[in-house]
């Protein structure tokens, strides 16, 4: 197997309130893309990294830049649209810097003859309720708790797949939050695999502390 992955770092980090993209804020000591890297280039089937980067950033050691897009999406189309080789093709978002080479490999293993993408994804732990749009809110129905999964990146794709999901129009790739779905909407079966919920995303400072406390805990 010779993979490419795809890491999307292009993105303005606002929720994070930095000043800088969230992808290089700094996290446990470092630019919280090269924990990712790290992991990524561990995985020996993982032959070539590409990174979406904000204009005017240099990519990290080891890997290819691309400018990123407007929209997620977009940047996973400029990197996927940077390199022609590499089957199957694996996305990750920088913001998710617990990574580890186990759960890559986990991920590519779940790739099974019979599907399209092998997505992270933890079990849910609290309840879930839909609301009814209303405001104030009310509850419409409670979600059956055995069945829920909150995804995660790395989400692995065939090439082909992945090709044809985000040659969809502009408007439908903006409003997808993540690859999966577009994938998922084409009628293409979408394998779940179990992933601990550590590889949490980075979306707000009380996330970058958890984060930071995490990676504290992994050194020797
Ligand atoms: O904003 P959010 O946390 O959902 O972003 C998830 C990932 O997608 C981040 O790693 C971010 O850098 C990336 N992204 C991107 N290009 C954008 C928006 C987000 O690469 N236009």
């Amino acid at each position: 197997m010779s993979a490419v992955a795809l890491v999307v770092a292009a993105g303005r980090g606002e929720r994070l309130g930095s000043s800088g993209p969230k992808a290089f804020v700094m996290c446990g000591g470092r630019p919280m893309l090269e924990w990712s890297i790290d992991a990524l280039r561990a995985v020996p089937e993982v032959e070539h990294v590409v990174v979406a980067l904000p204009p005017g950033i240099e990519a990290p050691a080891g890997t290819s830049g691309v400018v990123g897009g407007s929209e997620r999406s977009h940047s996973v189309r400029a990197a996927l649209h940077h390199t022609l080789a590499g089957d199957p093709v694996l996305v990750h978002d920088a913001a998710r810097p617990l990574l580890t080479p186990e759960i890559v490999r986990a991920c590519l293993a779940g790739l099974d003859a019979d599907a399209d993408a092998a997505i992270a994804a933890a079990r849910v732990t609290d309840t879930i309720k839909e609301g009814d749009g209303a405001t104030p809110a009310s509850v419409a129905r409670t979600l059956d708790r055995d069945r829920l999964w909150a995804v995660q990146t790395p989400q692995v794709f065939r090439r082909d797949v992945l090709e044809r999901a985000l040659a969809q129009p502009h408007d439908v790739l903006a409003a997808a939050t993540d690859d999966a779905s577009l994938v998922e909407a084409m009628g293409g079966t979408v394998r779940l695999v179990e992933c601990p919920r550590e590889n949490l995303k980075v979306t707000t400072l009380v996330d970058l502390h958890v984060a930071e406390a995490l990676l504290a805990a992994r050194r020797p």
